[in-house]
Formats: structure tokens, C-alpha cells, sequence
């Protein structure tokens, strides 16, 4: 009991430092939908016009993404592919890490396994939670990224992003909006749409970045659709095999019992 006492402690110690990290923003949760076409080919469009500047997402080729998402490889080559790249290429990019380095502070990392290393839900609230910050190099700082490098490319959908709050506010009301108690009525969140800065209306705008982490998410796990088909028909082949395996063992003992 003391050894499985012991050995228990010494499991946790990791997850008792982790904790000690500081509180952190909560994250909006999205259920994400790999059925859902129309919205990882939005997705796609979006990655590929701003994200691919600078971030690559090397261990995913446009062919794959044409296949499984039913674009016609035509209007790939033609709509979302930049440069003399050819649709069996991988989505990399031609500014080295040592230079976007030196421009941004820290080089852009690879987006392929983006959604699996940080969770959806994190990627999701993260391109919500850009605010206009004159302190920074880019005019932005992000509150669930403190003092990230990243400037805010979708500004002109989204519009100027004014923080009213603290970081201990964030970090209790996270992207949420108040409700007033007395009225119920909602009040804007922390972060505030400055009106009429962007081009998008914030649930237009939330949806962009839904499919685009759709996209994301598609693209870390492009094989999880078939996986699911797959696993399903060797469960329903178990289910049926069972009896037969059950009538064969009734045979074969037959004569001994
Ligand atoms: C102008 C260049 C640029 C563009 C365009 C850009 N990013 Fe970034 N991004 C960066 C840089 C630089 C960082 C690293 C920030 C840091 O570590 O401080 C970053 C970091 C990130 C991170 C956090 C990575 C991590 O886990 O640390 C995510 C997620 C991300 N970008 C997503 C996107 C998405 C999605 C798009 C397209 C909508 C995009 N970025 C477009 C420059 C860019």
C-alpha cells in the first residue's frame, strides 16, 4: 500500500507543476464537423489567403485537401495555389524560419499539427483574442497569447479590437459578454468591436474562424474521417462474425460434451 501510495505521488507531481503555471483565459469550445464540406473548403480558402504567408503546413499536400474536401483539382491549381506551385506539392512556404525570426521575433511554426498540439478550442479562441495594443511592434497583443509575435491578419474582417479589462478579468470572463443581472440584458465582453472597423459582423466573423479551424483540425488528422468509417464496419464484421465463431465452437465440441 505505501509503494502504491508513493508510486501515485510521484505521478502527480507533474500534473501539480503544470497547475502552478497561472491561470489561463477560458477557452470557447466548438464542436467541430469533418461532414461538413462546404465549411472545411471555406476553411481552406481562408488558410491558404492568409495564414500561408507565413506559416506552411508542410506534411499536408493541396492534393490531399482537393480529394478529401471534393474541390475539383482545376480550381485549386487555379484559386489556392500561389506561385508555380504544382497540386502535388506540399503547402510550404519560401520565407525561411531564420528570417521571420529576425521579423517577428519568433518564426511562424507549422500549422499542419496545430489543432493537435494545442486543441481546437484553444486554436479557435486564440484568433478571437487579438486586441489593439500600441505598446506592441504590430499595434496587437492577444489575451489568451500574451505578447505574441503574430501581427492580426484578420483585422480588416473582424475590425479594431478595443481590451476594457484586466488580465484578471480576462482570465475570469474569458471572449464572453456580461449579462447585466438586473436585466438580463447582455453587455459587450472585454473585447469590443471598435463599430464599423471591419468588414464582417462578429457572428459572420466567428463563423470564418470556425470553418477555418475545421480546416485545421481536418488537416492534422486528414485520415480520421476513415478511420471512424472503418472502425465502425470492423465492429458491425465482430458483431455478426461472433455468432458464426459461437455455431463453429458448438460444432466442433459437440461430439465431447
Ligand atoms: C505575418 C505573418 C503571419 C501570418 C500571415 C499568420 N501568422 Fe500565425 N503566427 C505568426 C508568428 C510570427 C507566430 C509566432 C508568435 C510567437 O511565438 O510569438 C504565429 C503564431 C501562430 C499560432 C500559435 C502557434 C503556437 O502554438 O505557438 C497560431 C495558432 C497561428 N499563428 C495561426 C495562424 C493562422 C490560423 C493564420 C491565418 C489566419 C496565421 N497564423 C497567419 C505570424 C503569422
Amino acid at each position: 500500500m505505501k509503494k502504491f501510495l508513493l508510486t501515485l505521488a510521484v505521478a502527480l507531481i507533474p500534473s501539480v507543476a503544470l497547475a502552478a503555471g497561472g491561470a489561463k483565459m477560458p477557452l470557447e469550445h466548438i464542436e467541430l464537423d469533418r461532414t461538413n464540406e462546404a465549411s472545411l473548403q471555406r476553411g481552406m480558402a481562408t488558410f491558404v489567403n492568409n495564414c500561408l504567408g507565413c506559416h506552411s503546413a508542410q506534411y499536408q499536400r493541396y492534393e490531399r485537401s482537393a480529394t478529401d474536401l471534393n474541390i475539383p483539382a482545376n480550381l485549386v491549381e487555379e484559386h489556392l495555389i500561389f506561385g508555380d506551385k504544382k497540386i502535388g506539392e506540399q503547402m510550404t512556404i519560401a520565407m525561411k524560419s531564420s528570417d521571420s525570426a529576425t521579423f517577428f521575433g519568433n518564426p511562424p511554426p507549422d500549422l499542419t499539427l496545430e489543432t493537435r498540439l494545442r486543441g481546437p478550442d484553444w486554436v479557435y479562441t486564440y484568433l478571437k483574442s487579438f486586441y489593439k495594443d500600441e505598446s506592441r511592434p504590430w499595434g496587437v497583443n492577444n489575451a489568451l497569447f500574451k505578447d505574441v509575435g503574430m501581427p492580426n491578419v484578420l483585422e480588416h474582417l473582424q475590425g479594431t479590437v478595443t481590451n476594457r479589462c484586466s488580465d484578471e478579468e480576462l482570465v475570469q470572463r474569458g471572449l464572453k459578454s456580461d449579462i447585466d443581472p438586473l436585466t438580463g440584458v447582455s453587455l459587450p465582453g472585454c473585447l469590443t468591436v471598435d463599430n464599423g472597423t471591419g468588414s464582417l459582423e462578429p457572428a459572420e466573423f466567428d463563423k470564418v474562424i470556425y470553418d477555418l479551424v475545421n480546416y485545421m483540425a481536418y488537416m492534422a488528422e486528414p485520415s480520421k474521417a476513415d478511420s471512424h468509417r472503418i472502425g465502425t464496419n470492423v465492429l458491425i464484421f465482430l458483431f455478426f462474425f461472433f455468432f458464426i465463431a459461437f455455431a463453429l465452437k458448438k460444432e466442433y465440441w459437440k461430439d465431447i460434451h
